[in-house]
């Protein structure tokens, strides 16, 4: 119960990103078209699904509603509950064999534990190779703990559906090698100003640091390479993993036509500035906890300088480096 997660997002967050999230989860479709039809659940039994990271749940919204609608019509189960769960994904949350189907979205990719960075607010631009060899290693484990006690959790017969901000390595997926590269690179830039502008100190600098780590198509594969892995025999299988390159368009591209200069000009404002907002409802906690030292206020002004120069910053950048690349992965585990 008392579990605090290091990851907690502003009140713009359901209306931007959550959007995007809750449009991406249709991928699924097909799957729980398949989930619907192919299960028999005897009458009377609860049929039991589970979302982890859900936020306030409106990104599984769509899912959730086509599975429990589709489900109370079909075989005509009435009794569909709802309950929360406050503790962490990393331990075992309810008891064993508890559901048909679990979805987590946007939420894996966040650690047990994290690396402190001394130069840098994620492995990109300008993590040591001893800091990325340590959270990948983080990673690798926390994958292998979240498999293997959801594992537990899941019934046999059941299954997993999850999305996955991810790394494409060898770039077989498109043209973007990692998830948001470009802007992490523009957000340590302006961190960094703050530090050498004396706004915040040496110490609050190296304080803020990412608590994700984006996997590529090899880790996420990993565990059920070898048929000798725990989580092979444990019972999971991966039914289909795709990566895929998303670009989200929430910055207008600078139009090169002299005559629409001014028009441009405010539509590039307020395009950055949007995109900024967005970006904002899902890093400010790192640069909050960062700076926990502070007052309230204190801490409010120095955020709200940073996404004021962070938005100076990226208008100042060839936009079509700056835009929001997506690397994503679609993955379906099912339990034997
Ligand atoms: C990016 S949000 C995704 C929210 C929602 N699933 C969506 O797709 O919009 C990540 C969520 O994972 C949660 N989270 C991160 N680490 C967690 C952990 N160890 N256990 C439970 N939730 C965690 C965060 O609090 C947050 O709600």
């Amino acid at each position: 119960m008392n579990y605090e997660c290091p990851a907690v997002f502003n009140d713009q967050y359901t209306s931007s990103v959550g959007v995007i999230i809750r449009s991406q989860t249709h991928n699924f479709d097909d799957t729980v078209r398949q989930i619907i039809e192919t299960s028999i659940i005897p009458r009377g039994e609860p049929f039991t699904v589970g979302d982890y990271g859900s936020h306030d749940g409106s990104s599984s919204k769509d899912i959730l509603e086509h599975l429990l609608g589709n489900w109370r019509e079909s075989p005509n189960h009435q009794k569909v509950f709802l309950s929360m769960c406050p503790t962490s994904f990393y331990e075992q949350c309810v008891p064993d064999n508890t559901f048909h189907v679990l979805l987590s979205f946007w939420s894996v990719h966040f650690l047990p534990s994290s690396v402190w960075y001394k130069d840098s607010l994620n492995t990109f631009p300008d993590g040591s190779r001893a800091e990325c060899d340590a959270i990948a290693a983080l990673a690798c484990d926390g994958w292998q703990r979240f498999l293997l006690i959801r594992a537990k959790e899941i019934k046999s017969g059941g299954c997993m559906l999850l999305i996955v901000p991810a790394q494409d390595t060898d770039m077989k997926y498109g043209e973007s090698r990692v998830h948001l590269q470009n802007l992490w690179v523009a957000m340590t830039t302006v961190w960094r100003l703050l530090r050498d502008l004396h706004q915040v100190t040496e110490c609050e600098y190296e304080a803020a640091n990412y608590p994700g780590y984006y996997r590529n198509e090899e880790e996420l594969r990993a565990p059920f390479r070898d048929d000798a892995s725990p989580v092979v025999k444990a019972g999971l299988r991966i039914k289909s993993l795709t990566l895929t390159h998303e670009k989200v368009h929430i910055l207008t591209q600078r139009c090169k036509d002299k005559e629409q200069e001014t028009e441009d000009k405010d539509d590039l404002e307020s395009s950055v500035s949007k995109f900024v907002s967005t970006i904002r409802s899902w890093t400010e906690y790192m640069f909050m906890q960062a700076l926990s030292s502070r007052s309230p206020d204190s801490r409010r002004d120095v955020v709200n300088t940073f996404y004021d120069l962070l938005v100076e910053h990226i208008k100042q950048q060839d936009i079509s480096t700056c835009g929001w690349d997506n690397v994503i992965g679609y993955v379906v585990i099912t339990k034997k």
